[in-house]
């Protein structure tokens, strides 16, 4: 009899049998679902942050049940993500979400060797956005060229990775400088992140902290808290430093502790006591992270804290419903913007809680790694 943690997984793997093939026929790269459709990203075409996550998902679901047809699927996207190489404009600092996901899992989990070339193409990409100034650049207008945020601890694995692949350090070494920086810059005395801070790109001074995607400036958007602790649980294990460790503790403390009774996330740790706006991609994403900080410090508390998250995922928020398409409902792109999803389900939730299920059966393939 497996244990509830395999059954979902069992579960989300009959259901993207079922729902995955439409997305290959319209070829698509599927950001979200609603009423019995995938839909593609609002922004950017396949350029679009969120691209990795499908191919991701699938890889994770290639190494749960060993059907090729995930396999294949995972391959058609990263086809797609490789011709943006080609496009190159609008791809930003979340390369590392898009191409570990997809290429860096191919080459990890089959050993492709064009997969890795283009794992390499896109640590490039990324070493070329950094900042000796002290900073990866985030995003690419010419009034944000001093923009760093806190997602990019994230982005910071394909650099590790590619160090690691190639034996040259300076990928490492970069990340290293922005992950200082953001222990500097972004972390609050209470454990929390910031998410948008600026800096003079000459100097690398800090000029000021920006509103982003939470409720308002110097609140807690809780997507941003959970990248900030997973991606310095990822520092930690990368740059070994004992600071990196306690940054992502100082995190974990600080989302644990805001964690609703039900299991569910807010969108916004400040947000007013009576809005109902829940973001349960946050949650799915720091059950993860939670996770590696349980493996790196022995701490079975932080397992325990990503089983809370997640069954209060699968009890209040999983969609398991012939008709319709992805699985984890309640997520919520951003606090004021409506535009990329509010309150419906959308694919990188779909992608975190299963990696965080994977995870908690020890089946997990590490793709950040
Ligand atoms: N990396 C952008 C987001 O989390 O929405």
């Amino acid at each position: 009899m497996p244990n509830r943690y395999e059954a979902a997984l069992n579960r989300i793997a009959e259901k993207f049998r079922r729902t995955a093939a439409a997305a290959a026929e319209a070829g698509i790269i599927p950001y979200r679902s609603a009423e019995g459709k995938w839909f593609a990203s609002p922004y950017d075409g396949n350029s679009w942050w969120t691209g990795g996550f499908w191919p991701g998902l699938m890889w994770q679901l290639w190494r749960l049940t060993g059907d090729g047809f995930f396999r294949e699927e995972a391959r058609r996207v990263e086809g797609l993500l490789t011709e943006e190489f080609r496009s190159f404009r609008l791809l930003n600092h979340d390369v590392g979400f898009m191409y570990l996901l997809s290429c860096g899992a191919d080459a990890k989990l089959t050993g492709d060797a064009q997969a890795e070339t283009d794992l390499l193409h896109a640590a490039s990409l990324l070493m070329g956005r950094f900042n000796p100034a002290g900073f990866i650049r985030a995003w690419n207008e010419p009034e944000r060229t001093g923009y760093a945020i806190i997602d990019c601890m994230m982005n910071l694995a394909l650099l590790y990775r590619a160090s690691r692949d190639s034996g040259d350090p300076r990928f490492r070494l970069a990340a290293k400088v922005h992950a200082d920086t953001t222990l500097r810059e972004f972390q609050r005395a209470d454990g929390s992140f910031s998410h948008i801070i600026e800096f003079d790109p000459e100097s690398g001074r800090r000029v000021r902290e920006h509103p982003g995607q939470g409720y308002a400036l110097g609140s807690q958007w809780s997507r941003g808290q959970a990248w900030g602790l997973y991606g310095f649980a990822l520092a930690a294990r990368n740059l070994g430093e004992e600071k990196y460790l306690e940054a992502a503790l100082r995190g974990a403390r600080n989302f644990t502790a805001h964690i609703r009774p039900d299991g569910l996330t807010d969108c916004d740790f400040c947000q007013p006591a009576d809005e109902e706006r829940i973001d349960n991609i946050a949650g799915a994403i720091a059950a993860c992270g939670l996770q590696v900080l349980s493996g790196l410090t022995g701490d079975g508390a932080w397992r325990d804290a990503a089983a809370r998250l997640v069954d209060g995922l699968l009890e209040h928020c999983a969609d398991w419903g012939e008709d319709r398409c992805g699985i984890l409902t309640r997520c919520t792109a951003s606090y004021h913007d409506d535009g990329a999803g509010r309150h419906t389900n959308i694919l990188y939730g779909d992608y975190f809680l299963t990696e965080a299920l994977m995870k908690l059966c020890g089946r997990d393939p590490d793709l950040w790694n």
